[in-house]
């Protein structure tokens, strides 16, 4: 089903598998009219099944990266590029190593820098030259955040370093040998980076999402729940499965 509150195209499909036939679609959407689109990337499970999607309609030819530039959302910090855990190695394992975009354009931020800070900058001078982002991919955490925003008391406004929340680290340790193996930092877009793209998708999978969906999409709009701020934005899709669109069909 499909359904349009206030700012957010709210869509609701079966399943995961759906979820990334849809949300490839309006990548492959967005590249046909402006080849040279710069995309704004997510990692977790989510989105797994759009990056599925989107290989293969690179490999029949439907999509075409050669001129698209990416920017992830986020990066554990500090981790080695080499590190499977790393988002840098998720995003080669997943996605880039089998579409045609371009090395020199993908960016993703510098979990190996020795100045956090600086990288962060740095990462936000290069969105803004390469003309902002045309269409940012967004996962949900189960606190509410977007890219490693945390719940916290204002938003942060630019890429930034972020201590990780106990329950982020307790969510993303299935990942790793143990929670003690997981960076306690990342370099994160903000709020405000997040903001600038010109449209968003959001996709929020699975019925343990239920209660934060519905808080993101229909609830109070505060920095405790990050993802709330999308409720400002203008040009965002959503895109849920049933068991993630558990509450939130109540107000649709
Ligand atoms: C990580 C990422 C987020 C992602 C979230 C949810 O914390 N930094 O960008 O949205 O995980 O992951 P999943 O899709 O696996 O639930």
């Amino acid at each position: 089903m499909e359904a349009v509150y206030r700012n957010f195209k709210i869509i609701v499909v079966e399943d995961s598998e759906k979820m990334g036939v849809l949300a490839a679609g309006q990548f492959a959407k967005q590249i046909a009219s402006k080849p040279s689109s710069v995309i704004g990337l997510a990692t977790g499970s989510t989105p797994l099944s759009t990056y599925k999607n989107l290989i293969a309609l690179c490999g029949r030819g439907e999509i075409d990266f050669k001129s698209v530039t990416s920017f992830n959302l986020d990066e554990y910090y500090p981790i080695k590029k080499s590190n499977t855990q790393s988002y840098d190695y998720f995003m080669r394992d997943n996605l880039f190593n089998y579409i045609n975009i371009a090395p020199e354009n993908i960016f993703i931020p510098d979990g190996e820098a020795d100045d956090a800070e600086r990288a962060c900058w740095d990462y936000e001078v290069l969105i803004k030259n390469a003309g902002g982002i045309d269409l940012q991919l967004l996962g949900l955490g189960n606190n509410g955040h977007i890219g490693f925003n945390e719940p916290c008391d204002a938003f942060p406004k630019a890429t930034h370093c972020v201590t990780l929340d106990e329950s982020t680290i307790e969510a993303n340790a299935r990942f790793f040998d143990s929670a003690a193996d997981v960076p306690r930092q990342a370099l994160s877009m903000g709020i405000g980076t997040i903001m600038d793209a010109k449209h968003i998708l959001l996709l929020i999978s699975g019925a343990a999402k239920a209660d934060i969906a519905r808080k993101v999409l229909f609830g109070d709009i505060t920095p405790k729940v990050p993802g709330s701020v999308l409720q400002l934005h203008r040009s965002v899709t959503v895109i849920l499965d049933e068991g993630a669109a558990e509450q939130a069909m109540s107000y649709l």
